[in-house]
């Protein structure tokens, strides 16, 4: 797709989304809104009419973009992070938008109804959505199903990762259970997931965060260790870690079989200086511009800790091109997001990876890869 026509096509329909629709949505309830776009991108999914449609009005590509990462193929390094997609009905839509991967889930062992509504809440002046969803998804058995008649020769159109966690229940404050339950999740998405990822670091579970505790991570870790797989395992970490318990999880991980981190998922803090609104609900994590910078750090601090051991997503507060292209310098190989797209509207997605290759050239590099890790050398 051509570079100055994919520029102004994108800033037509960011002014439709700012000026028509964004006012709409932001005047009605968040989850309700969440729930009507997922409807309408899995319609727009089913006909290839409507899925020619939706790449004339979003998609973007460039070699300069393409890379081979643990044996899948990526388009383009943005993806759609865990949390938005969370039952697998949005991933005949997603290439079209422009998306170069995707995360379903999280997915639990069990069906999960979540914490009660409300559950989620925008912080426009801090950019920022406040997270209190807690594990709401349909379980493992009913998406695996879901995603396998999806599957064409064993693979999606672009790289599908499952994100899996425990099931957000009383009965998961017992950590042999919780294990058994994450076992069950990986076990049953590892078919399918084109990569796992194991979430750690839910902020809204009842348990809480439990296998923090490197000795419960271990233990975790050597069960999902004895599951057969040949797929790529990656571990989500949450920014409010402390460097000795960021040191911790690293020194258990390299110890099995982990192969990338995501950084990060969403913060608990309240007293972080990015927040601007008042009357930020005390309950559930924040996204956006509020998590970025702890993102940012995390990444780079990892990055130069193990000096290409694991390869990293950055996510977190990723709006524009120049976001997306901080992260990759500070080490992350792909990157994610969720929040940028509710806030700037679809063409985001097209927009950075556009923004991407001029970055990218400017700096004198012919290839994304060339990139990573570029602020450390
Ligand atoms: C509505 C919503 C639901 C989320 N649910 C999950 C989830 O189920 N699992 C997960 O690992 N992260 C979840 N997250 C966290 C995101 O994947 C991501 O780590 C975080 O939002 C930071 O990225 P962003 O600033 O681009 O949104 C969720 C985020 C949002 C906004």
């Amino acid at each position: 797709m051509n570079h100055t026509f994919t520029y102004h096509r994108n800033r037509i329909v960011h002014v439709l989304y700012k000026h028509i629709l964004k006012p709409i949505f932001f005047r009605c309830d968040p989850e309700l809104i969440h729930e009507r776009m997922t409807g309408v991108g899995a319609w727009l999914g089913r006909y290839s009419f409507s899925r020619s449609l939706t790449r004339g009005m979003f998609s973007y590509e460039n070699p300069i973009l393409e890379q081979k990462v643990l044996g899948l193929d990526f388009k383009n390094p943005i993806g759609l992070a865990a949390g938005f997609d969370k039952n697998a009905q949005l991933i005949d839509i997603l290439p079209s938008v422009g998306f170069g991967f995707a995360e379903v889930g999280s997915i639990t062992g069990e069906k999960c109804e979540g914490n009660p509504k409300p559950r989620l809440w925008r912080l426009p002046k801090s950019q920022s959505l406040v997270v209190y969803y807690g594990l709401m998804n349909d379980g493992c058995d009913a998406i695996s199903q879901r995603l396998q008649v999806k599957l064409n020769g064993g693979k999606f159109s672009i790289p599908i990762g499952a994100s899996v966690a425990m099931t957000n229940c009383k009965e998961n404050l017992d950590v042999d259970n919780a294990v058994r339950d994450f076992a069950k999740a990986f076990r049953i998405m590892e078919p399918i997931g084109s990569y796992i990822t194991v979430n750690i670091s839910c902020p809204n579970a009842q348990g809480g965060q439990p296998f923090v505790a490197p000795d419960k991570l271990n233990y975790l870790f050597d069960v999902l260790d004895k599951i057969p797989t040949k797929k790529p395992v990656f571990i989500k970490l949450s920014p409010d870690l402390s460097h000795d318990e960021l040191d911790a999880i690293l020194a258990v991980s390299r110890s099995h079989r982990i192969q990338g981190i995501i950084c990060t998922n969403l913060t608990k803090k309240r007293d972080n200086p990015k927040i601007s609104d008042a009357g930020v609900p005390v309950k559930g994590g924040l996204s956006g511009k509020v998590v970025q910078s702890l993102a940012d750090e995390m990444l780079g601090y990892i990055y130069k800790k193990e000096a290409g051991r694991f390869i990293l997503i950055g996510c977190g507060g990723v709006f524009t091109a120049e976001d997306a292209y901080r992260k990759i310098r500070l080490g992350a190989t792909l990157v994610e997001l969720i929040t940028g797209m509710i806030y700037e509207g679809p063409q985001v997605v097209s927009e950075i990876n556009r923004g991407l290759v001029e970055l990218l050239r400017k700096d004198g590099f012919t290839n994304i890869s060339q990139a990573i890790g570029a602020d450390f050398c």
